[in-house]
């Protein structure tokens, strides 16, 4: 008998896409303005960051990918969600949370008040609330899934590790939050909370991303089947990741890293940065050396002339999905990107010769090159499928959405990356174009929202047959 399973919750996306919009990139806009054209912050400078930063993380990318896996992980492993009526109260806790800290951030900042306090411990236990259900959630319904379920075997390895990542980002940003609001001292600590989104983007984000690229990858974008050994690649990318990451707790809760304990953090690096690139390699998805999975599976032509357009080359889509292929390559090359910056940034570390990456750019690289280009690929291929419309409103705005985020993305570690160049002067010009990057990158996502919002709310009849 087949599963009966719960229907995708739009709550997950509608939040997602708000709290990108207006705590996200709309304060984005205001980081990026003040660096570069001198519309100074003040001292809403830090709060300005914490809660961009927040929101991006926890709203953006963490709420999209709890939507996502709580509709696709039953199905992959062939068992209903233990209990459906769950997904709304995460997203309502996870949202609450979200905007309480925003605005507790602010409270504090403007009048120092005992009750901002409070108002950031309590955001912080309705974030924790909602990540340690989701957690409970997915595990309850997916440990009894049958082990030799083909879907999910594979790719367990990449899932369990993904629910230990939530259970850590949770535990490292909520406790901290609690702690700092019961003391007198400072709000947020600075270090947990970026160690809290280490975890996020190295035990979440990458993670689930890979999982679903080694399984979806071959279907949509008519890739090679994985024959390569996937799991064995999971143990060895989470081994680099606690060699990277270790040292560093260690260093927040004892002494500033040591030499030895700098030299297990730069050898995790290297190998995860080698790690990543064999990733890329394998999944074939920039060479697009291999035959696809489809490979001598066409069988003869058919006898009748076919009645549907010809499928896209290389695609099994039609177009009714648009570009969406483009930022998902974006968004690889960006890994790729951050793999050989984790490459370089390792020697610097073990030579001492030269210094290394700068490494809120490379959290850029991971959030806002890798998670947000593949959400703009892959949210406008799959959200319309999950909600049955086969066809999204606009396919043409895909590539608009790909144009606008990847120039933001571009522009905003560009600076960066020219400030190694020899003369000032393209420097000059980097710097307004960063100016510009928050703009951009709010932009990319209203298109995806007015696209996933059209697409969701047309007449029934137009969702499915035009
Ligand atoms: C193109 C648009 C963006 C601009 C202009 C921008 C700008 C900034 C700036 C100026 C900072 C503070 C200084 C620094 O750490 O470099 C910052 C911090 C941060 N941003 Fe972005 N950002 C953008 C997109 C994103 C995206 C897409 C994400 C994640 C999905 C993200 C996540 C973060 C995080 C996690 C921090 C650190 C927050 C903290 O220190 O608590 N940003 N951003």
């Amino acid at each position: 008998m087949r599963a009966t399973h719960a229907g995708f919750n739009s709550a997950f996306v509608y939040s997602a896409l708000a709290l990108a919009l207006v705590p996200g990139f709309g304060l984005a806009v205001g980081l990026a303005m003040h660096l570069a054209f001198g519309w100074s912050l003040g001292r809403w400078w830090p709060v300005v960051v914490q809660i961009h930063g927040h929101a991006q993380v926890f709203g953006w990318l963490a709420l999209f990918i709890m939507g996502v896996s709580l509709f696709f992980l039953p199905r992959f492993s062939g068992v209903p969600l233990r209990f459906p009526s769950l997904p709304r109260w995460i997203c309502a806790l996870l949202v609450l949370g979200i905007l309480s800290r925003s605005i507790a951030l602010f409270w504090f900042n403007a009048a120092s008040a005992p009750a901002a306090r409070g108002l950031f411990g309590f955001s912080a236990l309705l974030e924790i609330a909602a990540i340690w259900l989701y957690v409970a959630l997915i595990y309850l319904s997916i440990r009894r899934a049958e082990s030799r379920h083909k879907a999910i075997r594979a790719v367990r390895p990449y899932l369990a590790g993904a629910l230990l990542g939530w259970v850590l980002c949770g535990a490292v940003v909520g406790i901290s939050a609690v702690l700092a609001a019961w003391s007198t001292g400072a709000l947020f600590d600075q270090g947990w909370n970026l160690l809290g989104i280490d975890f996020f983007t190295g035990l979440v984000l990458l993670p689930v991303a890979f999982a679903f690229s080694i399984r979806t990858f071959p279907l949509y974008l008519r890739l090679p089947a994985a024959r390569w050994p996937v799991r064995l690649f999971a143990m060895l990318y989470f081994a680099a990741f606690a060699l990277e990451i270790i040292p560093v707790a260690v260093g927040l809760v004892d002494f500033p890293l040591g030499v030895r304990l700098q030299t297990v953090h730069a050898l995790g690096r290297l190998c995860k940065g080698v790690l990543l690139l064999a990733l890329i390699w394998h999944l074939d998805l920039l060479t697009r050396s291999k035959s696809p999975w489809t490979a001598g599976r066409e069988g003869d032509p058919p006898a009748v002339p076919r009645l549907h357009p010809v499928p896209r080359s290389h695609f099994p889509d039609y177009g009714e999905f648009g570009h969406f292929e483009w930022p998902v390559y974006m968004a690889y090359i960006w890994l790729l990107a951050a793999g050989l910056c984790e490459i370089y940034s390792a020697v610097a570390l073990l030579s001492g010769a030269f210094i290394a990456f700068d490494a809120s750019v490379l959290r850029h690289m991971y959030l806002g090159g890798f998670g947000t280009l593949l959400l703009l690929g892959m949210a406008p291929r799959m959200v319309p499928g999950f909600l049955g419309i086969r066809h999204l409103a606009y396919p043409r705005l895909v590539a608009l959405s790909f144009y606008l985020g990847g120039s933001a993305m571009l522009f905003r570690v560009l600076p960066y990356l020219l400030s190694f160049a020899p003369t000032a002067l393209p420097s000059r010009l980097a710097t307004h174009l960063f100016g510009l990057s928050g703009v951009l990158g709010f932009l990319a996502v209203a298109v995806l929202a007015v696209n996933l919002w059209t697409s969701m709310h047309r007449p029934r009849g137009l969702k499915t047959s035009d």
